[in-house]
């Protein structure tokens, strides 16, 4: 049975990775097979991209080779890690996916949405993640967390309007879609938030036959 396709999206500073973390741990103990793995990155040469994206330079990086290379990096994961995977019956959690170049590249950088969607076809075919965990917190809460983590990257220097756009791109393709997101409060205590992520895995495990 082929595996399920789940990934977590957010702004910086929403807890993504703990709460990935997480999840993993509960269907490992629910006796299903997992792969956790993060865009841009997830195979050793779209980690070599994700550095040149990271990194912060004095030359101004375009908005479309930004975008490109996040759709190379994307391409080689998904092709070769992402989609053996799930035929192989394993569960895929990915920190980020193509709802953060919508939400990066479109809402905050300004590339029109057709684009986008241009090379995502191009790209992923109709492959789409079965599930999107959308951690929503107010920008201010996000950004001070990142800050406190220590050195900042390129993406996570940027002001915070830049933030805001990204939060509304992600707030509206979940309501345009309430099926697909979940969009989970994460601005509430910390238990609170692994709490209620654990019961949706649970169920979705059970509903799957996973279990
Ligand atoms: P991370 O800090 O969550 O690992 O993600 C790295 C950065 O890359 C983060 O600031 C968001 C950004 N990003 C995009 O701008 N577009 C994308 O498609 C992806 C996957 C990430």
């Amino acid at each position: 049975m082929r595996g399920q396709f789940i990934t977590f999206e957010g702004t910086e500073g929403v807890g993504k990775s703990t709460q990935l973390a997480n999840a993993a741990k509960t269907l490992e103990n629910l006796g299903v097979n997992v792969l956790v793995t993060r865009e841009p990155g997830g195979t050793p040469m779209a980690e070599a991209i994700r550095d040149l994206l990271l990194a912060t330079r004095d030359e101004p990086v375009n908005e479309i080779t930004e975008l490109l290379l996040m759709f190379a990096a994307r391409a080689q994961h998904l092709h070769t890690r992402i989609l053996p995977a799930l035929d192989r019956g394993q569960w895929v959690l990915c920190d980020r996916f193509t709802d953060a170049t919508f939400a990066y590249q479109g809402g905050g950088r300004g590339v029109p949405e057709q684009r986008i969607a241009l090379l995502e076809t191009l790209v992923q075919g109709d492959i789409r993640p079965d599930h999107v965990i959308l951690l929503d917190a107010p920008v201010d809460t996000g950004m001070e967390r990142a800050r406190r983590r220590g050195a900042l990257d390129r993406f996570e220097q940027e002001h915070r309007d830049f933030f805001q756009k990204i939060r509304d791109t992600y707030l509206a393709r979940a309501a345009a879609q309430p099926e697909k997101y979940c969009v989970i409060d994460a601005a509430r205590p910390l238990d609170q938030v692994t709490e209620q992520i654990e019961r949706l895995f649970c169920q979705w495990a059970s509903r799957s036959g996973a279990l």
